[in-house]
């Protein structure tokens, strides 16, 4: 889930200016909400107290004026004060409760008379002990109950009057907040309903600005890919003259430049190329010349006194690796200029390392360092060019007899169904991490004094690495200094195949 937001810059924005909408929207409407609700009531209740007062001094006034004295006369006066609202609270009205001070039925003009079948209850004692002893009209907000259950917010407004020839009375008047809360709440779905057209709108137009945006940044990406996967031609679609434009054009000159470094860099490489290639065929013709002569010398070189015949053996060895050098360069060149194909044929590597090991062995200058191969008994054929297949061999042997300082070492091939592995496990000076990373860079040696004695170009590796690749192969390496290296080839067994699993692990066990 949070992955598809990281990789959209669309998504992120849209949903983070949708979000900061709704706060705010939230925010303001419920604001003007609350504002706009209090308003209604407050203004409710202003007019409620205003015509409560004046209802509670006209009813005061007729029991001023009545002059009656008869219980019957008493009990109709207060009949008709309480009822003179002639509409109920439910319906906009109002309602009217008298209540004698001490709960007491006097003169037939019983304790509570309440309106419209309103409870007396509704009156709150709070209220009742507020008007104790107090002359002065008091208000409350409460809830109206009536004998139906029914249940209604709204004001109540007391005050103490005086029935002249009976006694003291509470009167209240009562009114009901049905009308405002209606209008409220029709107010109230007026604003969500603004609200949520507003955060749509919003919505709408960050996608449309968005997309805007976000059309050429994608196009721009898509372009880089491609000049990243080789196609240099790519350019960024560039209309108008605004800072996205600005930003095509920029990158486009970007895309020039690189090509025009790019090309420059490749024209030098191949002429760099070229020119190694040719020197070395160039130096060939001259060097079996000086071969055959220095061989004719070295033949002859019990002839001549002890000086000069070591100087003729000289000769010899530096001409070998002189030839060495060419061959390695010439290889190194047919690598760069792509020209390096496969001669292929059935090998069978156990035999192909065998002879290789046997070979090396004979040559070696270490006659006591030991070689111990283990292998199925069994040939084990794959596709593959013997040539090159031999010298990678012969190289990771001789690396390995070098630099085993006359420890054994342990060559192991390993098979299954579709890969075959050599390993070459020495236990001598071994190598860092740093010197691993460099072990297939052309003509870098870990120590250089130590190649010159032994005639080592540092071409090997790197050459041996092609060669592997060629096949569809792979060389890995493991080295610990002071603990030997583990130098591990695998080729899968069919042409054009890919290597999906390794037959030995380069971190030998022990
Ligand atoms: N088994 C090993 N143990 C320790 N170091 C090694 C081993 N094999 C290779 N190296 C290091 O890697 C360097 C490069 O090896 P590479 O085979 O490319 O060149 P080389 O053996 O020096 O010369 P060349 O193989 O061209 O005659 C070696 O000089 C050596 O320092
Ligand atoms: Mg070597």
């Amino acid at each position: 889930m949070f992955r598809i937001f990281r990789k959209s810059l669309f998504l992120k924005v849209f949903s983070l200016s949708g979000l900061v909408s709704i706060v705010l929207i939230y925010f303001l409407g419920s604001n003007l909400y609350s504002r706009i609700s209090d308003g209604i009531i407050d203004e409710k209740i202003a007019a409620s107290i205003s015509e409560g007062e004046s209802a509670i001094q006209y009813a005061e006034y007729r029991f001023i004026v009545s002059g009656i004295s008869t219980k019957t006369d008493y009990k109709e006066l207060v009949g008709e004060v309480v009822n003179s609202g002639n509409l109920s609270a439910r319906d906009s009205g109002r309602e009217v409760v008298l209540m004698q001070v001490a709960d007491k039925e006097l003169k037939g003009i019983p304790a509570v008379t309440a309106s419209n079948f309103l409870l007396p209850e509704s009156i709150p004692s709070s209220l009742r002990k507020e008007l104790q002893g107090n002359e002065e009209l008091r208000w409350q907000e409460g809830t109206l109950k009536y004998v139906n259950g029914e249940f209604l917010d709204g004001v109540i407004i007391g005050k103490n009057l005086t029935i002249p020839n009976v006694g003291k009375y509470e009167m209240y008047v009562l009114f009901g907040f049905d009308a405002q809360q209606r209008t409220i709440a029709l107010i109230g779905r007026a604003i969500w309903g603004a609200g949520l057209l507003l955060i749509c709108l919003i919505m709408l137009v960050a996608s449309v600005v968005l997309r805007q945006v976000i059309k050429p940044v994608k196009s721009a990406a898509e372009v880089a890919e491609q000049l990243t996967s080789g196609d240099l031609l790519k350019r960024m679609e560039v209309r108008g003259e605004d800072e996205i434009a600005r930003l095509g054009q920029a990158f486009n000159e970007m895309a020039d430049t690189l090509e025009q470094q790019i090309s420059r860099l490749e024209n030098l490489s191949r002429l760099q190329q070229r020119f190694v290639s040719d020197v070395s065929h160039e130096l060939r013709t001259p060097l079996t010349t000086i071969r055959m002569a220095s061989d004719v010398i070295f033949s002859a070189r019990n002839s001549f006194d002890p000086i000069i015949s070591r100087s003729a053996e000289l000769l010899v060895s530096q001409i070998e690796r002189f030839e060495h050098l060419l061959a390695d360069l010439l290889e190194v060149s047919r690598f760069d200029a792509q020209v390096a194909a496969l001669s292929l044929d059935k090998v069978d590597l156990n035999s192909l390392v065998r002879r290789c090991a046997d070979d090396l062995l004979l040559s070696s200058k270490d006659k006591e360092t030991q070689l111990m191969i283990s292998a199925p008994d069994e040939p084990v054929i794959i596709d593959g060019d013997s040539r090159r297949l031999e010298r990678i061999m012969r190289n990771l042997l001789a690396n390995a007899i070098d630099h085993a300082e006359g420890k054994p070492i342990h060559v192991t091939i390993a098979e299954n169904p579709t890969e075959v592995a050599v390993g070459v496990r020495d236990y001598g000076v071994g190598l860092t991490e740093q010197q691993i990373e460099r072990v297939f860079d052309r003509f870098w040696r870990a120590d250089p004094s130590r190649s010159r004695e032994r005639g080592g170009t540092g071409l090997g590796l790197a050459i041996a690495k092609e060669d592997a690749q060629l096949h569809g192969g792979e060389i890995r390496v493991w080295g610990k200094l002071g603990e030997g290296s583990n130098f591990v080839l695998t080729l899968p067994k069919v042409n054009g195949q890919r290597i999906t699993e390794f037959p030995i692990a380069e971190a030998p066990a022990h």
